[in-house]
């Protein structure tokens, strides 16, 4: 019986694990527009020659480019112009994830992070990202309006209710003389 207790718990352990799991492996960012998002991505050593960020509508172009320690803009999309960063310049550990600020619904895609590795001579592909942005400002003035609809709404209910219990008490008052 005890062991029986034991191998399900294990059973409900490892599924929990395994969700974990695929959860990490989709990789689904969401944001409000004009947030700044990070695109998280390690490689597995920092032996990196080039560092490469791209999308997949972007055609030949990139959201970033890192060659030798320095950003290569020709080659990069205008519609990230001074708008990327990575979070670690030295990309210490393998760390290559990037910084994409004030972002838009237009940033909504899959974003792809690979690097050519100095070892290797080869370009290795680390993680594909999916971020979706929704319209954020739009979304809490609607909800700002709805609040502000519902207590004028209460406010005035309340006020009539007053107003009519006040008045079956005078009447009532003046019943009793
Ligand atoms: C790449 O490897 C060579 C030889 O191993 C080394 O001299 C060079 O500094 C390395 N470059 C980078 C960017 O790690
Ligand atoms: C990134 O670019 C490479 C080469 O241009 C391409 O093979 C890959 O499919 C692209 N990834 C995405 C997500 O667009
Ligand atoms: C963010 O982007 C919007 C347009 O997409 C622009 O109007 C706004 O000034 C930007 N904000 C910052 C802090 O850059
Ligand atoms: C998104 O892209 C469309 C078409 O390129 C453009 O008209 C629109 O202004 C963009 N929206 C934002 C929030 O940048
Ligand atoms: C990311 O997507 C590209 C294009 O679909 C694919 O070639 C690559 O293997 C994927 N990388 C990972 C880490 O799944």
């Amino acid at each position: 019986m005890a062991v029986l207790i034991t191998a399900s718990h294990l059973w409900i352990l490892s599924s929990a694990f395994l969700l974990e799991f695929t959860s990490a492996d989709q990789k689904i960012i969401t944001a409000e527009s004009g947030q700044d998002v990070t695109l998280t991505c390690r490689a597995p050593n920092n032996n990196i020659m080039i560092l490469e960020w791209n999308r997949t509508d972007l055609g030949d172009k990139h959201v970033l480019v890192y060659r030798d320690g320095h950003f290569v803009p020709e080659e990069q999309h205008p519609s990230f112009e001074n708008r990327v960063d990575l979070q670690d310049r030295q990309m210490k550990d393998g760390d290559v994830s990037l910084i994409l600020k004030n972002v838009t619904i237009n940033d909504t895609g899959t974003y792809e992070c690979r690097v050519f590795e100095n070892e290797t001579r080869s370009w290795k592909s680390l993680s594909n990202i999916t971020l979706s942005v929704v319209d954020g400002g739009e979304k809490s003035g609607s909800v700002g309006l709805i609040v502000l609809v519902v207590s004028a709404v209460f406010l005035v209910a309340a006020a009539v209710a007053g107003f009519l219990i006040y008045r079956k008490h005078n009447s009532q008052n003046q019943d009793s003389y």
